[in-house]
């Protein structure tokens, strides 16, 4: 099974840049399903309907929505409450007397390939208290029936890259493909373990390739030099872009991960 991978899609730079570059791809590697994510897919923060539909509509089959999926709730909440929903929020928050929207899972299916997506949020330099990440990944896949899907992937949305590899290694043999997102910084570490699981700790972002992880320069120098925090992020219009991705390979017999190229694009609009 292959699967191509693009994350942090960022403003309309992103959304062009992918969707020029998607077609290419998609010859080259003929991937079974691909997957991204879309957490600031609108202006550089998390996808309205009408963004996520766009990437559906160029043959996105399951999208992320990482730590902004709610930004835009209004236009996304009933969309991540249908049964279904192509679009997932991180998995691990608490469940309390108020329900999260959305689902932190997905298995897709194509012909008689079956793909589990699951997304999580770490905990180090995180804005969100959610739920540890390794003892929730055991009991996830404890409440899922193992031979309901055939590949499993996991989009682990954090900063740290040691989080990345602790998990890695704490599901080694347990899920094909633990990527990294997050960051926008693609990391030259791809790696796969002796129990199967393939391993980077960012996938890298598609967007403005001449921009603060998206941002313009402008809008968060005032975050850099006094500390302030207020004031807009504006999202970079420059149309120099880069597509960043992963292609993973996985064995049909034991679904582990056989080998994960980097996709690094850049080129302008
Ligand atoms: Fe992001
Ligand atoms: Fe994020």
């Amino acid at each position: 099974m292959k699967i191509l991978i693009f994350w942090d899609i960022y403003g309309r730079i992103g959304r062009k840049a992918l969707i020029k570059e998607l077609p290419g791809l998609q010859e080259k590697y003929a991937p079974d399903f691909i997957v991204a994510n879309c957490e600031n897919i609108t202006s550089g923060r998390g996808p309205v309907l009408q963004h996520v539909q766009a990437m559906k509509e160029v043959g996105v089959d399951v999208l992320t929505g990482g730590d902004h999926v709610f930004d835009n709730l209004k236009s996304i909440g009933e969309y991540l409450d249908d049964t279904e929903t192509s679009l997932l929020r991180p998995a691990n928050f608490y469940e309390s007397h108020t329900k999260v929207p959305g689902v932190g899972y997905k298995i897709v299916q194509k012909g008689d390939k079956r793909l589990l997506v699951i997304h999580m949020i770490g905990q180090v330099f995180m804005r969100y208290n959610v739920r540890n990440p390794f003892l929730y990944i055991d009991e996830l896949l404890g409440s899922i029936e193992r031979s309901s899907y055939d590949v499993a992937i996991l989009d682990f949305h954090a900063e740290a890259s040691a989080e990345h590899y602790g998990l890695a290694f704490h599901v080694d043999g347990r899920i094909g493909l633990v990527f990294g997102t997050h960051t926008h910084i693609q990391t030259n570490d791809e790696l796969i373990l002796d129990g199967g699981t393939g391993v980077i700790a960012d996938v890298g972002m598609n967007g403005p390739l001449y921009s603060v992880i998206g941002a313009t320069y402008a809008s968060v120098q005032d975050r850099f030099l006094s500390g302030i925090t207020k004031g807009k992020i504006e999202q970079s219009l420059d149309p120099r872009y880069v597509v960043n991705g992963v292609c993973a390979l996985f064995d049909d017999v034991t679904w582990h991960c056989l080998s994960i190229e980097k996709i690094r694009l850049r080129d302008t609009l």
